[in-house]
């Protein structure tokens, strides 16, 4: 989903969907996948006493299945630990972006890396493209892998400029990007570029067979086993409540790694929101994203189309619902839409210097993370599991240093960090004094979560529909920020480094390990 609007430096002020007509069309009820829905998967054990490994991958997402496929394929055993379902994740809940492009601008990547490091990254994303290809075509996966044309476009004169500007810096580092005035979709365009040679596929149709050929020859899948704590070594131990897996290498592929605050911080976490209508005739064949502000993607998938945008901060937008509706607008004025069948919302990890952090975890000898993948992480998770296998194999890997997790930033980063960052801080005080948000138990109405006070403690407070009360203290078990309720997903989200839980206060997304506690 190249590019995030916040990011690209010449794209015009507009004003947001927001403000648009409310559309008619009716969303559903409820935040469901279609990755999901349309791909049910088998279940696999809990992780019952301690075994040992040749090497443990923590999280059963594209990253870490795709890092046991080609372990396992070099002649090692792996253990799969997955905290709930495989794929079911971050991964079951993407945006499904497969592309060499990556999600910040080009002007971006040629200004913190180099002409030479950004050649280096789409090289990479494109090896990591050619390698999801490889993998379905020896295995015979059905997942509807297919090559197909993406395009950049702005609907607007104003915009067309940065079009031309980004099309100018794709071909300066590699890609042959044309740019084009037509563009397969059902409105004008100013201007856009055209990539060929992207794809699609259905993740989970692509994943859950990658996992069915994982258990065996000492290699396991373990779902509903949450890992507390990985403790480098010889070996490395990976503590679970139903368990320890000793392995002499640990890849924790958990969209931000467990116990590593200092990268914790070097990413940013955004929600996405996305929805799967039925249209009136056939979706666009293609991949399509615009540079508006906030901007918006648009692709087919199981014969419906796949649009979506609206990002913003996990945890800081108090009318989660109001998004869904901002992108049903956006798509309305464009397309024919007949009916929403799916919608669903998205986890980014956006790193501060345009490029995922991969490899060894700092100060670690035999542990490795992979964080910060940004809109495009069915692309950056194939790469960080080549980038990951080859280390614990032994083998070259000529991006391996492009990516080191700790590499030193450019001071035009350094500069996004801070600012991406000073709402750890800032959240920790002011969230603090905040007042209760309903004043009271009884003024909570069913389906609705609220900050209020109870006996003088801050309380997460959650009415279910049928009336059930949950309590649960309101402090984020990862640093001690204060959650907040997302109305759309009915989750407590943390605004300081996006961990979210469910109402039962149970992890939904790290970097929080520990649920929130039950009160009363
Ligand atoms: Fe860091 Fe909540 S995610 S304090």
């Amino acid at each position: 989903m190249p590019t995030r609007a916040r990011r690209h430096p010449s794209r015009p002020a507009r004003s947001s969907a927001r403000s648009r007509k409310p559309a008619a069309l009716a969303l559903p009820a409820e935040s469901e996948s279609l990755w999901i829905a349309t791909a049910p998967g088998p279940r696999y054990p809990r992780l019952a006493g301690d075994l040992a490994v040749d090497v443990a991958v923590v999280g059963a997402g594209i990253t870490g299945l795709t890092a046991a496929t080609l372990l396992k394929r070099a002649g090692l055993r792996v253990a799969v630990i997955e905290g709930a379902r495989v794929a079911q994740g971050v991964t079951g809940y993407t945006t499904a972006h497969l592309t060499e492009v990556v999600d910040c601008s080009f002007s971006t990547l040629l200004s913190h890396f180099g002409e030479d490091g950004a050649r280096a990254a789409v090289r990479s994303t494109r090896a990591a493209l050619d390698r999801i290809a490889a993998l379905v075509a020896e295995g015979g996966i059905d997942c509807g892998f297919r090559r197909l044309p993406g395009f950049y476009y702005s609907e607007t004169k104003e915009g067309a400029s940065g079009v031309e500007e980004e099309a100018e810096a794709a071909r300066k580092i590699g890609l042959a990007a044309r740019l084009v005035k037509e563009v397969p979709l059902p409105f004008s365009v100013a201007r856009a570029f055209r990539l060929d040679d992207q794809a699609e596929f259905h993740p989970r149709r692509y994943l859950l067979p990658l996992a069915a050929a994982l258990p065996g020859a000492g290699s396991h899948v373990f779902e509903d086993t949450r890992v507390t704590d990985v403790e480098d070594g010889d070996p490395c131990r990976v503590v679970t409540e139903s368990g320890t897996v000793s392995a002499r290498a640990v890849f924790t592929a958990t969209h931000v790694p467990l116990t590593r605050v200092a990268v914790q911080t070097k990413v940013a976490h955004y929600r996405s929101y996305v929805l799967a209508a039925r249209l009136e005739g056939a979706p666009p064949d293609g991949l399509f994203w615009d540079n508006e502000d906030p901007y918006h993607y648009v692709r087919g998938a199981e014969g419906l189309l796949v649009f979506g945008g609206e990002d913003h901060k996990v945890g800081q937008e108090e009318d989660t619902v109001s998004r869904y509706q901002s992108v049903l607008a956006w798509g309305r004025e464009r397309f024919p839409l007949r009916s929403i069948e799916y919608r669903w919302s998205a986890q980014v990890a956006e790193p501060v210097d345009g490029l995922p952090y991969i490899g060894r975890a700092g100060g670690s000898r035999h542990v490795y993370m992979a964080t910060g993948y940004s809109g495009t992480g069915l692309t950056f998770g194939t790469l960080a599991a080549m980038i990951v296998s080859d280390a614990i194999l032994g083998r070259a890997n000529e991006v391996a240093a492009l990516y080191d997790a700790g590499r030193v930033k450019p001071l035009a980063s350094a500069r996004e960090y801070v600012s991406e960052n000073v709402d750890f801080p800032a959240r920790f005080v002011a969230d603090r004094l905040k007042g209760a948000e309903v004043p009271g138990l009884e003024a909570l109405e069913p389906g609705q979560g609220a900050l209020t006070e109870v006996d003088g403690k801050r309380v997460a407070a959650y009415r279910a529909p049928d009336g059930q009360l949950t309590l649960l203290s309101a402090t984020c078990t990862h640093l001690g920020c204060i959650v907040q309720f997302n109305e759309a997903e009915r989750s407590w989200d943390c605004p300081c480094h996006g961990s979210r839980f469910d109402t039962a206060g149970e992890v939904v997304n790290g970097p929080a390990v520990r649920p929130l506690p039950k009160l009363g």
